[in-house]
């Protein structure tokens, strides 16, 4: 399953990348490359990305 469609980063690819501390739009971005495109991450409801604060 895909977390972030635009830079197709997977959920266990993408609980990695928060786990070593990427917990900004930008440290995501440069880690796992989510957060890079259209922003819909962002506000995924239930999504662990949602929780982020950006
Ligand atoms: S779905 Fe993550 S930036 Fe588009």
């Amino acid at each position: 399953m895909y977390v972030c469609i635009c830079a197709t980063t997977a959920k266990p690819e993408f609980g990695s990348a928060t786990k070593n501390g990427a917990y900004s739009k930008e440290t995501l971005g440069d880690t796992c490359g989510a957060s890079t495109g259209c922003g819909n991450c962002q506000n995924a409801g239930d999504d662990p990305v949602a929780t982020l604060p950006f």
